[in-house]
């Protein structure tokens, strides 16, 4: 483990049906839409989590694998953002992607695209606090919404951390 990065495997039952890998990332101001933008920010740079990557196994084809992946993600996210602070996940998204992370609240990053990605952001602190209630409410909230598109056998699925840095470690 090198601890640039952190990679999770999406389990349906025994089977790895997906996987993601995390970095820290940051993203200049004037990538982020001006409604995004936080007056009181002394920096050029917001932090961010970078989704450096994403797949889901060929064979499990639009069965809400990526969604719950994604929301995974969000879960990770909001728990750094406890201790430090980023409310801002990017992804470089292939090309062919760009439709779905859209779909999923993710914003075009205002900058030069590149021939082979895409930047796109999600300020994710605007969805937690727009609700303007209790935050573990909203956050129940904020996910009771993801959790209303199609979702593959919930039940079923589980999300690991490839190798636990510590015991009894979980998210
Ligand atoms: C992008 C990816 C992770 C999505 O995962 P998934 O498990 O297929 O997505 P879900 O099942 O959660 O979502 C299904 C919904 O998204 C839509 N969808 C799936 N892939 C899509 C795409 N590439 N573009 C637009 N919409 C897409 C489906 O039509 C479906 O829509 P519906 O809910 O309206 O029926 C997956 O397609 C993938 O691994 N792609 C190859 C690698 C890649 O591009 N990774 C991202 C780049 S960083």
């Amino acid at each position: 483990m090198n601890r640039l990065s952190a990679t999770f495997l999406a389990y349906w039952n025994d089977k790895v049906v997906g996987y993601f890998t995390l970095i820290n990332d940051s993203i200049v101001a004037e990538a982020v839409s001006e409604s995004d933008r936080e007056p009181t920010w002394a920096y050029r740079k917001y932090p961010a989590i970078k989704i450096a990557r994403m797949a889901r196994h060929r064979d499990f084809d639009n069965n809400g694998i990526g969604t719950l992946m994604l929301l995974r993600i969000f879960v990770i996210t909001l728990h750094v953002s406890q201790f430090t602070g980023c409310r801002i996940i990017t992804v470089d998204s292939k090309t062919g992607a760009v439709e779905w992370y859209r779909k999923k609240g993710f914003t075009l990053a205002q900058m030069r695209p590149r021939d082979d990605y895409v930047p796109l952001y999600m300020d994710f602190h605007r969805f937690v606090s727009q609700e303007e209630m209790h935050p573990l409410k909203t956050l129940g909230d904020f996910f009771k919404k993801i959790l209303e598109q199609r979702m593959f056998s919930p039940n079923n699925t589980s999300i690991k951390y490839n190798r636990p840095p510590y015991p009894n470690t979980s998210l």
